[in-house]
């Protein structure tokens, strides 16, 4: 069977658009997996009382004067709340939203954030100097968000 020549144009067109394609998408996939670890890590926000690691809220030593912090933010509150560390340590907070968007936000410190429901959030800071330290919600998230605070004391 003989080819049209047409059809061999046609051929070469579609396989070279099939492979510009392949390229956008694979640059694409490329480019997402560069992205902040923040966006690409995603829960169920129905679930989080289910899902590892938020079933289980609350403070963990990792190393020496390193913590992890597994926190989840909902109307109104911080959970865990009132957490202690000893100075110098260095907290690795891994943070979800049960509801809508909340802030996390550590007075004196450079860590904020914007915790959002759906994404795992993770905010790593050291406190060098020991205090009481507020940490506060700074997304309007209804009625009780100026009540929406905890602390963190370094001793
Ligand atoms: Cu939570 Cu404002």
């Amino acid at each position: 069977m003989k080819m049209h020549k047409d059809e061999k144009i046609w051929l070469a067109l579609s396989f070279g658009l099939m492979m510009i394609f392949m390229l956008i998408t694979g640059y694409q996939a490329i480019a997402e997996g560069m992205e902040p670890p923040s966006n690409t890590d995603i829960i169920d926000p129905q679930k989080v009382d289910q899902t590892a690691p938020f079933d289980k809220p609350g403070i963990k030593q990792i190393g020496d004067k390193e913590y992890e912090v597994v926190m989840t933010l909902q109307v109104f509150s911080f959970n865990p709340g009132n957490i202690e560390v000893p100075a110098g340590s260095t907290v690795h907070f891994i943070l979800t939203s049960k509801d809508v968007v909340h802030g996390f936000e550590i007075a004196e410190t450079n860590a904020n954030a914007m915790v959002t429901p759906g994404y795992i959030q993770k905010v790593t800071q050291k406190f060098d100097k020991p205090g009481s330290y507020l940490v506060l919600c700074n997304e309007y998230c209804g009625a009780g968000h100026q009540a929406m605070s905890t602390t963190i004391t370094v001793k």
